[in-house]
């Protein structure tokens, strides 16, 4: 038993998140998870709200609130479109708990005992007309490597460069639209990232095993000399992480906060603290997570993230953890995705373009959500988010591949056997040929899922539902029954083996069909539990058991219906 600790980026609490947000890093987080502890490994899985820098305050602004109120309102409804997408976070926690105050003030501490932090005298953009500093977002403008006329202050989303507000071209006022800006002098605390260029190599070079889209990025951030500048990780606003703290003087910084990335990335471990301290009997057992001489050494770790975030997990936050020379664990793993595009074009959140979880959910059930998404996340490349797709897959995948082979066995079985599974032993060529064919699919599913191949996984799980179907169809338990009875009970027996072995391995993508099943073989339903003993795993329903019938496991998307969410979402 391995312990694996599995983090997803932390969502902005600035409103709730699109389906690009979710395939992005929390659903690929928890199908891992989810399998990871199916086959019985000790998981801990974390998230939180990332609450602090511009964006929170300008959604606040936006909706007259207080940002406290703001991101306590936020939080509930993400954690709640969690709860309903069915990712099973142990915690889903706050970057603005008081946790995360103190672990961040305690990190500017540690750095700067290590002589890694200075007070740098910069010229920031400043608006007149605001009569405030425009930090990060509250700028916008050209980006000066791709042109992209809507770069942010802090980063370009189009090239993914990190950004400084002065860099961008004609750049303009957030909140009052105004180009009257000046550069004045401010003074900001900055980390020097430059110092720990050497070790970071180091570090990145050992990384042979990880996908090739999170290397590359990393290391041309590490080769073309923009990575790992010395960066400033203090801004001019008033919600964020007040800079002072218990022991320390830091002159002139009595009003700044930490820059949101300097705290955020430190929130997955004071949410970890957080949740060891609610829920375990140990409350100090985060630090069997997290630090190498309490045990973190023989954790596995691994980060989900989209393409934008690689670099400040392979370079900013190892940076920040290395720079303290305490004991903290280092990521492991990280498994970066690609973009979804909706119908051919980009999600997004100001421009409110795409389909955003709240909407998702009032459509359809969850399942059918996790199997699109999973099935055609954007893994070596990007994927799109069509209507048509969504359609096709649902009704072809899981409507009349796993579907009907349930509703074909469930109705069969029931008019002619009655409520309970025909009693019998043994089985034929056929079925044991049928077997040996799964368990090699089987086989290549869990080394696929192991190393988090995602639609290599959707596409396996899939192959061996149609395995599912294929055998019912040579075997035709409904001409056989007419001539030998106890033939058709045998083929039913293992239909239904079959099924109970569908529930078991296909939990981590559709959890909620999954328990549905249990109930309709009164099995009981349970996360931790994987078919290991492949001897028996079709033979654990011996007949004689009863069962409940299920209408309708998936119901089939028509083209009206499609045509209908393209006019109220936008698409084709
Ligand atoms: O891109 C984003 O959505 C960020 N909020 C991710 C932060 S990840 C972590 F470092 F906190
Ligand atoms: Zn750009």
């Amino acid at each position: 038993m391995k312990r694996i600790l599995i983090t997803s980026a932390l969502p902005y609490i600035n409103g709730v998140k699109h389906l690009g947000n979710l395939v992005g890093s929390q659903l690929p987080a928890d199908l891992y998870a989810r399998f990871m502890r199916a086959k019985g490994h000790e998981v801990a899985f974390i998230c939180a709200t990332d609450e602090h820098g511009t964006p929170a305050e300008l959604a606040a602004k936006e909706k007259n609130m207080s940002t406290a109120d703001y991101c306590l309102e936020m939080w509930k409804i993400q954690k709640n479109l969690s709860d309903q997408f069915h990712l099973s976070f142990d915690f889903f926690g706050r970057s603005s708990s008081e946790s995360n105050y103190k672990l961040t003030q305690d990190f500017a501490k540690a750095l700067k005992n290590e002589g890694l932090i200075k007070t740098v005298e910069e010229k920031q953009l400043y608006s007149q007309e605001d009569g405030r500093f425009l930090p990060d977002r509250y700028v916008v403008g050209t980006c000066p490597e791709c042109s992209y006329e809507r770069a942010r202050g802090d980063q370009c989303e189009n090239c993914t460069r990190q950004l400084q507000g002065a860099e961008l071209i004609e750049p303009k006022s957030v909140l009052s639209g105004s180009s009257k800006l000046e550069l004045r002098k401010t003074n900001h605390l900055y980390l020097l990232q430059s110092k720990l260029q050497e070790k970071l190599k180091e570090w990145i070079n050992e990384k042979d095993n990880w996908p090739i889209l999170t290397t590359s990025i990393a290391k041309k951030w590490l080769t073309d000399g923009e990575g790992l500048q010395d960066r400033s990780i203090t801004r001019d606003l008033e919600w964020g992480i007040p800079v002072k703290s218990n022991g320390i003087t830091w002159e002139g910084m009595e009003d700044k906060v930490f820059y949101v990335w300097f705290d955020a990335p430190i929130a997955y471990i004071s949410a970890t603290a957080d949740w060891t301290k609610t829920t375990k009997k140990d409350p100090n057992e985060w630090k069997t997570w997290w630090l190498n001489d309490h045990g973190a050494e023989d954790v596995y770790y691994v980060q989900f993230m989209a393409k934008d975030n690689i670099p400040f997990h392979t370079l900013s936050f190892p940076a920040t953890l290395l720079g303290t020379k305490g004991q903290w664990k280092l990521v492991d793993y990280i498994k970066g995705f690609n973009w979804l595009t909706y119908e051919g074009g980009k999600f997004s959140t100001s421009m409110q373009r795409g389909l955003f979880m709240n909407d998702a959910i009032e459509i359809f059930p969850s399942d059918y959500w996790r199997w699109w998404l999973l099935s055609n996340a954007p893994e070596s490349s990007d994927s799109d988010f069509t209507w048509k797709s969504f359609q096709s897959s649902i009704n072809k995948d899981l409507a009349d591949v796993l579907g009907n082979f349930v509703s074909r066995l469930i109705k069969f079985s029931k008019s002619k056997f009655g409520d309970h599974i025909p009693v019998g032993s043994g089985y034929s060529d056929l079925e044991k040929n049928t077997i040996v064919e799964i368990l090699k699919y089987f086989k290549a599913y869990e080394e696929s899922m192991a190393i988090m191949e995602i639609r290599k996984s959707a596409n396996l799980l899939r192959k061996i539902w149609s395995l599912g179907n294929e055998y019912l169809q040579t075997s035709a338990p409904w001409t056989v029954i007419k001539q030998n009875p106890e033939e058709a009970g045998k083929i039913v027996r293992f239909g239904f083996n079959l099924l109970n072995f569908y529930s078991d391995i296909s939990k981590p993508f559709i959890p909620v069909t999954c328990q549905k099943i249990k109930s309709c073989l009164k099995i009981s339903y349970n996360e931790n539990e994987w078919p290991e003993n492949r001897e028996l795993v079709f033979s654990n329903l011996k007949g004689g058991e009863s069962f409940l019938v299920i209408e309708n496991l998936f119901s089939k998307i028509d083209d009206d219906k499609i045509r209908e969410l393209q006019i109220k979402f936008g698409g084709n």
